[in-house]
């Protein structure tokens, strides 16, 4: 089989969804720039484009927050199909931007796109370093407890709906948000997207914030949901590692401080462990208990530079488990959904980042199974924004941006594998 017909085809999905000096993640389900999807498009962009790979994380950090922090939507234009729009964030920024974050991926891709092509891109990199710097030291101070990464609310972390937000969801009170009306399930089936009172609860944890005025030590005090994410964790100290190369390339001062980072985020990584499961598992910080979940998180391990071995024999169980890797929860369990977007589905971005860490920890017999199982997910369906790892069916938005990005970075026989 050859597959150079969808190098094009991804290339042909990157320009179809630029708007010029951003990328939206797809056109109409989500019509605005966001944060890590951005980051993936800059990564994708990198293998034919890398002038267009520096605008998009320029761009990005163009609206950070004079407190670091990076947003996860910026609204560069007033789209009625969307839900919820920047009137209901009730942030006072131009462009309007939502008041939480995302995963910090933005320095592991600006390295990648600056190891692409070095000559060109010293000065991007070094235009973009303050702001790096900035949002890393934001999220140590703003989402660090005990030594853990953690979100306040589903959407910083990414993984909208996934279990492990559950307990800790079920006591937000919704009896104030009201009636309003979604745009997501007017693009794509209701089965695949998080349920009404899920939604309801998303909304009652933004006007929580937004009526706290955005302001972090309330929010941290208050908010009903703090749950430290293993996958925030790892995506950050890999984050963190990659700043610390990007500090050294630059001959930049800063490299103690973003070293002790790293060292006290490896140490409190173990507090993820969740002996019962024998696997890295979410904590809901308010009851101060494990979550259960396992969860492509937890196999974020070795993308953050942990030689774990006592995560591959779920990794091997699981795989053996499904038609195409890697499950967004373990398909072990009862309410394993595989289709409605973080219950169960398949990303391909996820997939880059455990295959990638597999490979640099030498995992290479697993890694290969991610690339290539990647690789038929997307040749046998598509460039959805998910799959089902059950049969493949491609679900939630098509056309999407970090798939084919993911594509030609990682999946593509071309692809380089990794960052
Ligand atoms: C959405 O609109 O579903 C996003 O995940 C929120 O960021």
């Amino acid at each position: 089989m050859t597959y150079e017909h969808l190098d094009e085809e991804a290339r042909q999905i990157l320009r179809d969804n630029d708007r010029g000096i951003y990328t939206v993640p797809t056109s109409g389900l989500y019509p605005y720039q966001w944060n890590w999807d951005s980051a993936f498009a800059a990564w994708g962009f990198s293998t034919f484009d890398n002038n267009r790979a520096w605008v998009e994380l320029e761009t990005l950090f163009a609206s950070q927050w004079e407190d670091g922090m990076v947003p996860h939507i910026i609204f560069h234009r007033q789209v009625p199909e969307y839900f919820p729009g920047p009137d209901v964030w009730g942030v006072d920024h131009t462009p309007p931007t939502s008041g939480i974050s995302q995963p910090p991926i933005a320095a592991t891709m600006a390295r990648a796109v600056y190891e692409s092509d070095k000559a060109a891109g010293r000065a991007r990199l070094e235009g973009l370093f303050e702001g790096l710097l900035n949002w890393h030291r934001w999220f140590m101070q703003a989402r660090i407890t005990d030594g853990l990464c953690c979100v306040t609310h589903p959407w910083e972390s990414g993984r909208d709906n996934a279990p492990d937000w559950d307990s800790s969801m079920a006591n937000v009170d919704t009896s104030m948000v009201g009636e309003y009306k979604r745009r997501d399930t007017s693009h794509v089936n209701n089965d695949m997207r998080p349920t009404k009172q899920q939604y309801d609860q998303y909304l009652a944890l933004l006007y929580f914030s937004r009526d706290c005025g955005w302001d972090i030590d309330t929010i941290n005090e208050k908010s009903p949901l703090r749950v430290a994410d293993p996958g925030m964790h790892f995506m950050l100290l890999r984050a963190h590692r990659d700043l610390l190369w990007v500090a050294g390339e630059l001959g930049k001062p800063d490299g103690a401080e973003i070293q002790g980072w790293i060292d006290s985020m490896v140490e409190s990584a173990e507090k993820f462990w969740n002996e019962d499961g024998g696997y890295y598992d979410s904590i809901n910080m308010r009851a101060g208990e494990f979550t259960h979940t396992l969860s492509c998180a937890s196999f974020y391990c070795w993308y953050a530079g942990i030689d774990e071995t006592r995560m591959v024999p779920h990794l091997e169980r699981i795989l053996g488990s499904v038609k195409y890797p890697v499950p967004s929860v373990d398909p072990a369990r009862p309410d394993f959904d595989h289709i409605r977007y973080w219950r169960g589905p398949l990303w391909c971005m996820a997939n880059s980042q455990i295959g990638a860490g597999l490979a640099e920890m030498g995992y290479a017999e697993l890694a290969e199974k991610v690339r290539l199982g990647t690789r038929a997910v997307i040749a046998d369906q598509g460039f959805a924004e998910y799959h089902s790892p059950v049969d493949g069916t491609p679900a939630g938005g098509q056309h999407f941006t970090w798939t084919a990005a993911v594509w030609l970075t990682f999946a593509s026989p071309q692809a380089k594998g990794g960052f």
